[in-house]
């Protein structure tokens, strides 16, 4: 590990070191108003929702790293205290990336970046048409967070309305694949959030698992079982006893298969014949057996089927 103290290093090191431990962040992009009427739109990554009632966003233009000004973001909002946040997909980067560029503040970003101003309803700034997702905002607080070049300003805004393409909801939520956002990592790295980027972790909520203590060594040592597949096993809210176990094991038929079809059944995350398979190896070879029920155990984490995965990592300590 490296160890470093931000006293030690540039402001720019901290922002790179920062920004790529902290990723992927959201972007907001966001339009702006100025008190003279100039529009402003720019991308803003150190952004996140903070509550829901009432829902609070906030983000912060920090100051210039090159002179230490203030963004016309920052002015803007100091001025009029209206903006709308909006979602960034992955359609629409390239064009997000070019209204970041620092125009003149009567520049209009929406004219440099090719974005499609369409008006709001409750606040003066024009949402972008090409983004699925719109927040209309008033800010409600300004936090300074320094004075020199690379402070942040913690801009805290209420959202008075929401705009949300039907297109990107499926089942009643905001579906990642049809959404698309992009995050922002270090340097020159974004995140396309859709695909094999996105994945399910079944929420604890309701249910309280036994915890990491309570899994058998013998399983603790796998070199098979990654955390997370043990952290599966602890969530789990009630071992079942060995008794259960060993009757569910008895009602499987041992199948003598070659090492290939085992792999292939591995490959396919098919627990029931793969246990089939190990029960036939645990009559000759025991050290075996255990690695074939490992894979078992992993493969039925894989498939969500907890209570088989956690009856066969009872019955490895039966063999
Ligand atoms: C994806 C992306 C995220 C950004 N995030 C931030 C940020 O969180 N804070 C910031 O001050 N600048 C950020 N920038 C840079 C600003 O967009 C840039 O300084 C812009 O010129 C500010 O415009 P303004 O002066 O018109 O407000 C980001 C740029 C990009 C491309």
């Amino acid at each position: 590990m490296k160890h470093i103290d931000p006293k030690d290093i540039s402001v720019r090191e901290i922002q790179k070191l920062m920004s790529g431990g902290v990723a992927p962040r959201p972007i907001a992009l966001v339009s702006t108003i100025s008190a003279g009427g100039a529009i402003n739109l720019s991308p803003f990554s150190f952004f996140n929702i903070f509550g829901a009632n009432p829902p609070v966003v906030a983000f912060s233009p920090t100051r210039r790293g090159r002179d230490g000004t203030t963004k016309d973001t920052y002015d803007n909002l100091n001025e009029t205290r209206e903006c709308v946040a909006q979602a960034v997909t992955h359609a629409m980067v390239e064009q997000v990336n070019l209204a970041s560029s620092d125009y003149a503040s009567d520049v209009d970003e929406f004219v440099k970046s090719g974005l499609t101003p369409i008006p709001s309803d409750l606040v003066k700034p024009p949402r972008v048409k090409e983004s699925p997702f719109q927040m209309e905002c008033r800010v409600t607080q300004i936090i300074p967070l320094g004075t020199d070049p690379g402070s942040g300003n913690l801009v805290i805004c209420e959202v008075v309305r929401f705009h949300i393409d039907e297109k990107v909801i499926r089942n009643g939520v905001i579906d990642p694949d049809l959404i698309d956002l992009v995050g922002r990592n270090s340097a020159d790295y974004y995140t396309r959030a859709s695909g094999s980027a996105v994945f399910t972790v079944k929420k604890p909520a309701s249910r309280i698992g036994v915890g990491f203590d309570q899994l058998p060594e013998h399983i603790k040592q796998s070199c098979i079982l990654t955390a997370n597949d043990l952290a599966q096993l602890a969530g789990f809210e009630q071992i079942p006893d060995e008794a259960e176990a060993r009757d569910f094991i008895s009602s499987f038929e041992p199948l003598e298969v070659s090492e290939p079809v085992f792999d292939e059944w591995s490959k396919d995350y098919d627990y029931r014949k793969m246990l089939q398979g190990a029960l036939a190896t645990a009559r000759t070879d025991r050290a075996r057996a255990r690695h074939h029920l490992e894979l078992t155990v992993k493969a039925a984490l894989y498939r969500n089927d907890l209570d088989t995965a956690w009856k066969v990592v009872l019955y490895m300590n039966m063999i």
